[in-house]
Parts: C-alpha cells; structure tokens; sequence
C-alpha cells in the first residue's frame, strides 16, 4: 500500500480533498459540457437558419440562375454551405463539394409537406447541422434552400474540454498525493508521537520527549502532554520520596517501643525503673498514634472528595474556645498567650478544620519556645479578607528552611521535633485545610526571634 495503515487520518483527508475536487470538477464539466456548447450549438443553428432564410427571401425575388450563383459564391466564401433545390429536391446550385452525407440529408426531406426548420441538429453524431427554407413565389413552391454547417468545430471543442478534464482530474490525483504527504507530516505525524508518548506515559515509562516546535493547537497539545508527563513523573517520585519518608518516621518510635519494652522485661529491674519505662513506652505509642492520625488526615485530604462543611462562625469566640483548650499546655510551660480580636468577624468556613489547623499551630509557637516567652493571635478583617496571625518569640526558622516547612514531613531539626512528638506534617495538613478554603498561608520567621504565621481566608460577610 502507498499510505501506511498508521496515516489513516491523512489518507482520509486526502481521499475527501480528492472527492470534494472531482465532484466540483465534474459539477463543472457538465455545465461546460452541456450549458456551454448546446449554447454554442443553438446560436450557430439560428444563424444557420437565419442566413438561409435571407439567401430563400433573395431568391423569392429572382429565382434564377444569376442571382443562384451569387448566392452560392457568396456562401462559397464562408465556413457554412448552401445548396438550392428545384422543387421535386434536385440540385440546382451549390457552394461548395457536395459530399455523400450533405446528399443523404437532403434525400431524407419530404419535400411535398417542408417548412422552414432544422433538419439536422445533432451535432454530436452527424456531421453537419442543416436547416431548410422553401422558395415560394406567388404560393407555388419552386424550390429549396439547404443550409449546412459542418459539425466538426463544435466536436473539436468538446474533445478539447474532455482533455482538459482528464488533465484536470490528474492534477487532482496529484494534488491529493501531496496533500496526504503534506497532511501526514504536519497533522498525523505529531499526533501518532503524541498518541505513541501517552501510551508509554501510561505503560509506566515516563522519558517522554515531545517538544514540538509549533504554534497551533498540536502544538499546544504536545506541550500539555508533556506537562502531564513531568507532573506524573514528579507525583511518581513524590509519592516513594514519601513512602520512604514514612516507613522511616515510623519505623523510629517502633524501634524505641520494641527497645525500651525488652528493657522493661527483664527481671531486675526496681518499680521505679519499670515505670520510667513504661512511660517511655506509652509516649511513644501516643506519638505513633498521633503521626498515624496525621496521615489519616492527609490522605483523607488526598482525595478528590474531601469536603470542608462551612458555616458561619463568628472567629472571635472560635478563637477563644482554641485558646481555653490550649491554655493548660500554655500555663504548664509558662508560656503567655493572648488574643486580640478587633471585633466580631462572621465569616463561611469548616469550624472544625478551622480548629485542627489554630491547634496545629499553636503546638509549634508553643514546641518552639522558651518559658516565658508570649505568643499572640491576632485577627483582623482586611477588607473582605479574614486575616489571621499568630505570634512567637521562639526560637524562629532559618531563612534556607523557612521555604520548605508546609512540605509533608519537613522539619527543620528532627530530634527535637520528634522529642515533643511532632510527626512534620502539621503544617502541610494546615495547608491543605486553608487551600481548600481558598486561602492562603505563609511564615516569616527570624532565628532566635521569633516566627508569625499569617493566614488570609476571603469571604468575610
Ligand atoms: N513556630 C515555630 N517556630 C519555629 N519553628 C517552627 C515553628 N513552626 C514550625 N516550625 C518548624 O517547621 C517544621 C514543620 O512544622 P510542622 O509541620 O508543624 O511539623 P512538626 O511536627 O515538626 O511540628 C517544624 O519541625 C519546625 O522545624
Ligand atoms: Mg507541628
């Protein structure tokens, strides 16, 4: 086969060119073929029969052999021929040879019952067109004159426009040839590579290589392709940096749990020494739960259909019953915290992420801080926006770090985080629950200063 099976978007594009032109081409052969040379054909008869008719009107006057021979000389000159019958159809005059056929025609004449008209009009076949018109002087009949025109001119024309239709329909042939090529190239090509790289994207291969360097929608859709494979690829490598990141976190408080339980078996140990023990022993599985929990929420969060259930919340005394709930810790640690609400703020949001996302925030300003230290929750309503910001002056977040803490399981010093229990995924849960919320939140931090995490959610009433 010419084209590969693999073009067939070209080949059928190519075939309905092809199809589209012939039609338009045969459209117009007809009306050439037909309109054009019966136009031709009508006109050469009328004025066939027109001549004749003068020649007739001329001898009606004078019939005879003068003014017969003026008439067939002046014919004589001109592409058509006149021959003049007496009135039984002999020949008395004509213009030029007279050929079988002309003698055939006017053999075929009734000539008791002639008027004037064509006899022959077939110009297709016969080889002449011819009119008559009878001479009739005082109403007897005395004669005949044969009009003829030889319809070779017209038959050449015709096998003129045959030519050039079949010239015509070859330059389609060819034209269509190119354009599959051309259409093949530009159109099918790309997209069998594209339709080739999204089929190893989802065989698992991702070493897709698709730039086009095009400006139209293939093009677009190559780089979209291409987008989509380099986020598949991230996601993919994601995914397992995470995997590895998680069975190590909790492989950690396993080791202690298995670790400290063999220590507290052993027989000579004093009541006191066991309790140390076990109490080591139940931290950590409380840090375990915690960190499992954690994950729970973020691939609960994962998922296409986590929903946020809002409703209206006055924040000034949500944040107050966060404050009642954290104060114990706070008071434990002597650590101050205030509020400052400016006034009520009634906003549309999910009062129980709302919460998750303040306590995990507050456990930071309170983990990374000294005794005495104070930290502030501040809310404001910047125009339509809720702004929310909560205060430390512990001890910061270095400028290489502060980039990185929302990423899942990113903590700047591990020891210490995990020394309180912290799993690294408060923040990126905290994330999650204000991007779902269409807002946004970020950190300014100085070492040994202090850190401010600011949260705007839009949508105040
Ligand atoms: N208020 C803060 N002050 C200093 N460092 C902070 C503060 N909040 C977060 N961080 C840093 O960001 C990291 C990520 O925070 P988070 O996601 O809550 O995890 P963690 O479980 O460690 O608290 C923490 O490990 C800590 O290093
Ligand atoms: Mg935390």
């Amino acid at each position: 086969m010419l084209f590969k099976r693999k073009n067939k978007l070209a080949t059928k594009l190519g075939f309905l060119f092809l199809t589209s032109i012939i039609l338009l081409e045969g459209i117009l052969f007809v009306v050439l073929y037909f309109g054009f040379l019966n136009q031709r054909v009508m006109v050469e008869t009328d004025s066939l029969m027109a001549r004749g008719n003068s020649h007739r009107d001329v001898l009606e006057k004078h019939f005879d052999e003068a003014t017969r021979a003026h008439v067939t000389l002046m014919e004589s000159e001109a592409e058509t021929q006149v021959v003049i019958t007496d009135a039984t159809n002999s020949i008395l005059d004509h213009s030029n040879t007279i050929t079988p056929s002309i003698k055939s025609i006017i053999q075929s004449v009734d000539h008791t019952s002639v008027k004037d008209g064509i006899i022959e009009g077939d110009w297709g076949k016969a080889p002449y067109v011819s009119t008559v018109s009878p001479v009739t002087i005082n109403g007897v009949s005395v004669g005949y004159v044969y009009m003829f025109l030889n319809t070779e001119g017209i038959r050449d024309i015709r096998d003129k426009l045959t030519v050039q239709f079949l010239i015509v329909t070859g330059l389609a042939l060819f034209l269509t040839v190119i354009t599959i090529i051309y259409l093949s190239r530009i159109i099918t090509k790309p997209l069998i590579h594209m339709k080739e790289a999204t089929q190893k994207m989802s065989s698992g291969e991702h070493d897709v290589y698709l730039i086009e360097d095009r400006d139209d929608e293939l093009g677009e859709l190559a780089k979209a392709i291409q987008t989509l494979s380099n986020d598949l690829l991230r996601l993919k490598n994601e995914r397992s940096d995470f995997l590895a990141s998680i069975s190590h976190e909790l492989r950690t408080p396993l080791t202690y749990l298995s670790g400290y339980a063999d220590i507290a078996k052993r027989d000579n140990l004093t009541l006191e020494e066991r309790k140390r023990y076990l109490t080591i022993i139940k931290e950590e599985s409380g840090n375990l739960t915690n960190l499992v929990k954690d994950l729970f929420d973020m691939a609960k969060m994962d998922q296409k259909g986590f929903l946020i259930e809002r409703q209206k919340v006055e924040i000034c005394s949500l944040i107050n019953q966060v404050r009642a709930k954290v104060m114990p810790a706070y008071e434990n640690k002597e650590i101050n915290l205030f509020t400052s609400c400016q006034k009520e703020i009634i906003i549309t949001l999910d009062p129980e992420r709302f919460t998750q996302v303040l306590l995990n925030l507050l456990d930071n300003a309170l983990h990374y801080s000294e005794k005495g230290k104070s930290v502030r929750i501040e809310a404001n309503q910047v125009r339509k926006d809720l702004q929310v910001e909560i205060i430390d002056e512990g001890e910061g977040i270095p400028k290489e770090d502060l980039p990185f803490i929302f990423d899942r399981l990113y903590r700047v010093d591990k020891s210490r985080s995990r020394k309180y229990g912290g799993s690294g995924l408060g923040l990126a849960i905290a994330k999650e629950i204000i991007e779902k919320h269409e807002g946004t939140i970020s950190a300014s931090s100085e070492v040994n200063k202090g850190t401010k995490i600011k949260i705007v959610i839009p949508g105040v009433e």
